[in-house]
């Protein structure tokens, strides 16, 4: 279960061409009022600790999160220049260098569907690949595995399958919210 939610994307091919790549243009989400942000700068904990919940992620004490973004190589996130809320999320851990996993891929409930996440993914794939990092990996709900198939992740890549530490009394929570659990 958890080997088929693990997946890496090996595509730079995918991302070779900067903007010419994306979806959708910075441009077009600006003026529809979706701001791209790279840096924690005016970001509140608060909110984004709400739109984890809204889709499910357990509530997290800020100051673990703060502390958690601290030591995050890359983030993006969107804000609605009407709420100046965090709308959409995603962020990339990793030796700066060779690795990278993506962790807190999330988008508003209210603002899904509409192309936000695959946006925030792309722009957070090029950055990663820009520094030549190209061993990128992710965990993935079953659910969301034809999300991230498009953007170049495949699961289980030549047979090679994830495992996460899992202690005894937690064995059941092996999917991407167990794993968020777990850092609680
Ligand atoms: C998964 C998530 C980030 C997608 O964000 P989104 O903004 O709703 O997705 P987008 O509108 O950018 O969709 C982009 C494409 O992916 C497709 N897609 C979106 N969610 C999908 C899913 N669960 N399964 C398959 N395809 C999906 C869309 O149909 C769209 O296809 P298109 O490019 O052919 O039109 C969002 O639904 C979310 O936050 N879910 C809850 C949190 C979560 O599960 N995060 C992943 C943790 S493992």
């Amino acid at each position: 279960m958890l080997a088929r939610g693990v997946i890496s994307a090996t595509l730079r091919s995918a991302f070779q061409s900067p903007t010419s790549k994306y979806s959708i243009s910075d441009g077009d989400l600006e003026s529809r009022g979706f701001l791209f942000r790279r840096t924690i700068s005016g970001l509140n904990l608060d909110h984004l600790n709400s739109v984890f919940v809204a889709v499910g992620f357990p509530r997290r004490d800020p100051e673990k999160i703060k502390l958690a973004l601290e030591h995050t190589d890359s983030l993006l996130w969107v804000e609605y220049s009407k709420t100046q809320k965090p709308v959409a999320f995603a962020r990339a851990t990793g030796d700066g260098v060779f690795n990278a996993i993506i962790w807190d891929v999330v988008v508003d409930p209210s603002f899904q569907g509409i192309g936000l996440g695959k946006a925030v993914m792309e722009r957070l794939m090029e950055d990663l690949l820009q520094r030549g990092i190209c061993n990128i990996a992710l965990y993935s709900e079953p659910r969301v595995l034809g999300f991230y198939r498009p953007l170049g992740f495949v699961a289980d890549p030549d047979g090679i399958r994830g495992m996460v530490y899992s202690r005894k009394q937690r064995k059941k929570n092996t999917n991407c919210r167990g794993l968020h659990k777990a850092n609680h």
